[in-house]
């Protein structure tokens, strides 16, 4: 049996999922591993967002501690009640939202919170407002779970002119995905534009997602969670859905922890029923792990920001310095570089700088895909916007030497590919 046959041989009748490219994250990463093995040479990878520090200490114990004690049976599909009380307090004293336990869900990464919490607001056919640079997982996602992706643009900062995004909307419009601080750009919503966001969208009666996976990474302003602006709304009445991730804040990325902070009780009783059907739950020793994580946050964020703040600020201004980077970013974890002048487009160039120089970077069309879908939601063709063409991502979180080595060797192949042209 041909299982994506279509017994006619019509795209039409691919399912949706199979029309989905893998992003090109995934892409470098098999490629930069592929000529690790393959040559030996050990490869720079400023590709991904794996910090070079690790979880406070306790959270490793906390961890094997659970699993010797056999702590490691079923738990509830929202996540242990110590864990969700620990973080309604976080919420709290944090970002100042105003959560409660019956609305606040423990979930494998904040990658499965987000598809999950796409999947409760989901209507047939509805349209979603993406950055139009954007984690393309948050694509890849709405496409899953059958939205049509909108793009709003970004201005010169890559902030969004919040008029301009309300005005993307359509009567179909359900959902508007905010991610400040951004992966790629950096860029950090303040709160001005936050609330016109927040109540434009309120009052067109869309549904708000708030990825605030790298809320602690501000280094210029303060993170703002656009949920903390409607406190004085009655609950029910709430649109911003909260999603946030213990891999950044505290390093834990392989631990698979995250958790989502619904606008309402109507929208926690779907996402319950949503994460039943998926997870059953969230795996119970990490979450004992996340307890033991969460006391010890506030001081273990703080030293990470600094550890990724110094990183932009030794070795980000040398590629200010040479044209590549307009200005250094304002939070997150990446910068997004302009190789227009090595003439070189943004796959070309990635993939030269792996094989030249064994250093791996992601191409920027990645996060500037704009996929043609058909009546069923199915992607027909998927292109880069074309302005994506030079641009190329790099990771700020690595160890400081890699950084270094990193950044000095992009940019000694950048003046090679200027002098060979
Ligand atoms: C913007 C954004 N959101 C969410 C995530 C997912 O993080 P995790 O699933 O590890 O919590 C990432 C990971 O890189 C990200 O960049």
């Amino acid at each position: 049996m041909t299982v994506f046959s279509g017994g006619v041989g019509s795209v039409d009748l691919l399912p949706v999922a199979a029309t989905i490219p893998s992003s090109w994250l995934h892409e470098v990463f098999r490629a930069a591993d592929a000529r690790e093995r393959a040559t030996g040479h050990p490869i720079t990878r400023l590709h991904v967002g794996e910090p070079y520090f690790g979880p406070p200490e306790g959270v490793a114990a906390a961890l094997a501690h659970a699993v010797l004690r056999g702590h490691a049976g079923y738990g509830p599909v929202e996540g242990l009640v110590a864990l969700r009380e620990a973080l309604v307090a976080k919420l709290a004293t944090a970002n100042g939202i105003d959560s409660a336990v019956s609305r606040v869900f423990a979930t494998p990464g904040s990658c499965q919170g987000l598809l999950a919490l796409l999947l409760a607001l989901a209507e047939p056919g509805a349209e979603l407002l993406l950055p139009e640079m954007h984690w393309p997982v948050h694509l890849q996602q709405a496409l899953l779970a059958g939205y049509r992706p909108v793009f709003y643009p970004l201005g010169p900062d890559h902030r969004p002119d919040p008029a301009v995004v309300l005005a993307a909307g359509t009567p179909r419009t359900r959902v508007l995905v905010l991610n400040s601080p951004a992966n790629p750009t950096g860029a950090v919503l303040g709160a001005d534009d936050l609330r016109i966001l927040v109540n434009g969208a309120r009052s067109r009666g869309w549904q708000v997602v708030s990825d605030e996976a790298y809320e602690d990474y501000v280094y210029t302003g303060e993170h703002i969670s656009p949920a903390a602006l409607e406190r004085d709304v009655p609950v029910e009445e709430r649109v911003v859905h909260s999603v946030f991730s213990f891999s950044k804040s505290l390093a834990m990325t392989g631990y698979r922890l995250g958790y989502v902070a619904t606008a309402t009780e109507r929208a926690a009783r779907v996402l319950g029923v949503v994460q039943e059907a998926n997870i059953i739950g969230p795996a119970t020793p990490v979450q004992h792990a996340g307890v033991a994580a969460v006391a010890l946050r506030a001081e273990a964020a703080a030293g990470n920001r600094d550890r990724v703040r110094r990183n932009r600020d030794t070795a980000l201004p040398a590629l200010v310095d040479a044209g590549l980077l307009p200005a250094l970013p304002d939070g997150g974890w990446y910068a997004v570089l302009d190789v227009t002048c090595t003439g070189l487009d943004a796959e070309v160039f990635t993939d030269r700088l792996l094989r030249h120089r064994d250093i791996a970077v992601v191409p920027g069309t990645g996060f500037a895909l704009r996929p043609d879908l058909d009546a069923v939601g199915a992607v027909r063709s998927i292109a880069p916007a074309p302005w994506s063409r030079h641009l190329v991502r790099i990771a700020m979180c690595v160890a400081p030497e890699a950084l270094a080595a990193g950044v000095h060797g992009l940019l000694e192949f950048v003046d090679e590919c200027g002098r060979t042209r």
